[in-house]
């Protein structure tokens, strides 16, 4: 079902130290800051040949990264997201296989603009999953 990684996301307190951070002492390519409403953050990408690390801040008083920077005030590795060719058939085979979808299970609208969803980090060894619906992914 999975495709390539798309990006793995971190979690950072500010983003704009962060992406400096990086910048400077990795002398990583990082994209312009994008501001994800629905999703409660404010993000940037770490550009590299083979995939992209999301740096991400809090965003809003509902950002869902809040509670995980209490616990990790120094940031951390957030999700693990995968790029699959249809989001429709993935939540329909998880859900069959026994799999939560996190929040409402709505599909949402990601950072690349295409379809993405979360799936519970206790399904998955701890690890949160994003699957991002991607016209270039791997096998479906
Ligand atoms: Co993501």
């Amino acid at each position: 079902m999975i495709g390539r990684i798309n990006h793995v996301a971190i979690a950072v307190a500010n983003l704009d130290a962060a992406a400096a951070h990086w910048h400077n002492q990795l002398g990583a390519d990082i994209s312009a800051p994008q501001i994800l409403i629905d999703h409660g953050v404010r993000i940037a990408f770490v550009h590299s040949t083979n995939g992209q690390v999301e740096l991400m801040e809090p965003y809003g008083e509902k950002s869902p990264i809040v509670g995980f920077l209490e616990r990790s005030p120094d940031g951390g590795m957030h999700h693990i997201c995968y790029e699959v060719d249809s989001i429709d058939i993935a939540c329909k085979s998880l859900i069959k296989k026994g799999a939560r979808l996190l929040g409402d299970g709505k599909i949402k609208i990601g950072a690349h603009g295409n379809p993405v969803i979360f799936l519970h980090p206790k399904d998955f060894n701890g690890t949160l999953i994003e699957l991002e619906q991607t016209k270039h992914s791997g096998t479906e």
